[in-house]
């Protein structure tokens, strides 16, 4: 069988995928230009690929042998789900395994933002630290005692309010579905409406699936609706927000500032607005980027692709 891998995966990942098919991986730019993946998709039976991948249906229908798709990520997004079940092509992904790691990223934005640190390290690096200590110097928020709210109770939305216990915070969400009541008492938290969500918080942190219904659900209206001095995190996926909505909101103090790991657009660059703002933290779409989580990410995506592409159950199937 033959397999194509969107990119270079870790050389342990790549040495098992060898022992068993025709490996080809993409070596060029990056994300692999759409006409240069139908290209290669055409004879492969086996397909690896990114949350940047856009697996579509031109690029489906362009692989009538096509039996497994594995991505290395959580979100699937990016993967027309519909289309491959209907063609029998059996989708897997990476959940688990990145839950911590994508959990602390989000923990560190909390407190960056809250705690100022970007801004702090840039003034010393720019000589301006000049009061050495004060009642009023350099004053960010405590985390004891403010509300989180968390939109979107899955694995990793329980991880973060785990987190958030430890920091004594107040923890309220809001998910499609809500969770037992054992299990709300469990993790100390308590289910509210959306709005009710964004109007309460001090921060607000997304954890939601990026999906048709969530697509810039969080947008002016919910601005609106939050504490001047309220926070907006998002690990999950960018277009889950209205950027310019947000740029509009952190312009005009609506909000008090975002911690972003993810956009709708990705990479943004220096002349991205949010680049250019004091009271946003950015990172480069890092949430589960760790030594030890991308290597599990790697075995499980094999994995998943191995017993795929053998008739097996993968390890994590998209359920649709
Ligand atoms: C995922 O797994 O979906 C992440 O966004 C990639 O780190």
């Amino acid at each position: 069988m033959k397999v194509l891998l969107t990119r270079k995966l870790h050389g342990f990942a790549v040495k098992e995928l060898e022992k068993r098919y025709d490996v080809e991986i993409h070596t060029g730019k990056i994300p692999i230009p759409k006409d240069l993946l139908i290209s290669k998709i055409k004879n492969k039976d086996g397909l690896i690929c990114y949350p940047y991948d856009r697996i579509d249906k031109d690029v489906i229908d362009a692989a009538p042998r096509l039996k497994a798709i594995s991505t290395y990520s959580v979100g699937y997004d990016h993967v027309d789900v519909k289309c491959a079940a209907r063609k029998g092509i059996v989708v897997s992904y990476t959940p688990e395994v990145l839950t911590r790691a994508t959990a602390d990223l989000t923990m560190a934005l909390l407190l960056t933002v809250f705690r100022r640190i970007r801004e702090g390290d840039r003034l010393i690096r720019k000589n301006k630290w000049k009061v050495i200590f004060g009642p009023y110097e350099f004053l960010g928020t405590d985390l004891y005692g403010k509300t989180l709210g968390i939109f979107g109770m899955g694995r990793i939305g329980k991880a973060v309010a785990r987190r958030a216990k430890g920091f004594e915070m107040n923890i309220l969400y809001h998910n499609r579905t809500r969770l037992s009541a054992k299990e709300e008492k469990n993790l100390g938290v308590r289910y509210v409406g959306l709005d009710e969500l964004f109007r309460k918080s001090d921060v607000v942190s997304i954890h939601a699936p990026h999906t048709k219904e969530t697509n810039e659900i969080v947008n002016l209206k919910l601005f609106k609706k939050m504490k001047k001095t309220a926070f907006l995190v998002n690990t999950a996926r960018g277009k889950i927000i209205n950027e310019k909505d947000l740029v509009f909101a952190l312009k005009k103090k609506m909000i008090g500032g975002a911690g972003l790991d993810v956009f709708s657009k990705e990479p943004i660059s220096e002349k991205h607005p949010f680049a250019k703002m004091e009271n946003v933290v950015i990172m480069p779409h890092s949430g589960s980027s760790t030594v030890e989580t991308r290597r599990e990410m790697a075995e499980i995506c094999v994995k998943n692709l191995v017993l795929s592409l053998s008739g097996k159950k993968p390890i994590y199937q998209v359920k649709i």
